[in-house]
């Protein structure tokens, strides 16, 4: 087997801050993203939005994660987030299924009006010096594939690289993910690189995508239970892992200041409840801990709860 093309950390809403980023690179990730960022957002200065770009200054390779419907409106937030100088490339999201996100005519609505998808494509990477590449997926449903489409208004746009969750909106994220249409398009599109993506977990899932010839594989889901699937290994020492990402959540939060109103402890074990049970699944006492997650209110509180699956 030939040497498989670099794991990157795809893109979570509410899961891929700083720390999760850190984790996962530490552990292998090539590239990584941020949350999805709203660019209306990142244009009027919100404070959310802006926190949604702070990067550790350890960051190698993260790429900020725009939505938005409007080409003029992303071009100007991308221009916003060069300027910040913390990301090697923009990535635009023309995938994500959320109604609230769709109604506004962004993510996955692209690609059911795909002119205005090419005109965003193109006003961003005009805008920019920095790398684009378009999120998405192989079209709205499997009566609709426009996946070659896609590939044509991003190399007519000037982006450096499609990255295809390879599955339709209609699949959400469930059911069968589409090697041979990924492979296909690999073929067709024209130099332009393919990234795939889609229920990647370990070494022959990663394989299987490989084969396909995309330059690059991203992995949400699996990144969650393990970052060390990066590299692709197996967890290794949940405790260690745990308090490693529970030491860069506080560290996050501490960047906070006025868009929380809650002090840097809570803030992280708030956010890192989510994290917590993954690391421990299918270990003694991980039903338990997910059951009482609700009562982990202090840092003491998690840091206990992780010291109860030392043997
Ligand atoms: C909690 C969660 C949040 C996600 N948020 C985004 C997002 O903001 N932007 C995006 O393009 N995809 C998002 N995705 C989709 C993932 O990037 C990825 O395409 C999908 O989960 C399939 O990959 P996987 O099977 O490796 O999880 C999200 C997925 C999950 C599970």
């Amino acid at each position: 087997m030939g040497a498989l093309p670099p794991l990157f950390l795809a893109p979570m809403a509410e899961f891929t801050s700083p720390p999760m980023r850190v984790l996962c690179e530490e552990r292998g990730a090539a590239r990584t993203f941020t949350e999805m960022v709203n660019a209306e957002g990142v244009c009027r200065g919100q404070p959310k939005s802006l926190f949604l770009l702070e990067t550790f200054p350890e960051e190698r390779n993260v790429w900020a994660h725009l939505y938005g419907p409007d080409p003029a409106r992303l071009a100007e937030a991308a221009r916003r987030v060069e300027a910040l100088g913390r990301f090697k490339g923009i990535d635009l999201n023309a995938g994500c299924p959320v109604p609230r996100i769709t109604a506004q005519g962004a993510g996955a609505a692209l690609l059911r009006d795909l002119p205005r998808l090419g005109r965003a494509v193109e006003a961003v990477a005009k805008a920019v010096r920095l790398p684009v590449t378009v999120k998405t997926r192989l079209g709205p449903h499997p009566g609709a594939p426009v996946w070659r489409e896609v590939l044509r208004l991003a190399r007519e746009g000037g982006a450096a690289a499609v990255a295809f969750h390879a599955r339709y909106t209609s699949q959400g994220h469930a059911g069968e993910v589409h090697l041979g249409v990924l492979r296909e398009a690999v073929a067709e599109a024209g130099g332009l690189p393919v990234y795939g993506n889609g229920s990647v977990a370990d070494r022959a899932g990663a394989e299987a995508m490989a084969a396909t010839g995309v330059g690059a594989i991203l992995v949400a889901r699996a990144a969650l239970a393990n970052p060390c699937v990066f590299s692709l290994a197996p967890l290794g020492d949940p405790c260690a892992v745990a308090e490693r990402h529970l030491a860069l959540e506080l560290r996050y939060r501490a960047l906070a200041g006025g868009v929380s109103r809650l002090g840097a402890g809570e803030a992280a074990v708030l956010t890192f409840r989510k994290h917590l049970f993954r690391y421990f699944k299918g270990l003694p006492g991980a039903n338990a801990l997910r059951g009482r997650l609700m009562e982990l209110r202090t840092v003491e509180d998690v840091r206990a709860a992780i010291a109860a699956f030392r043997g």
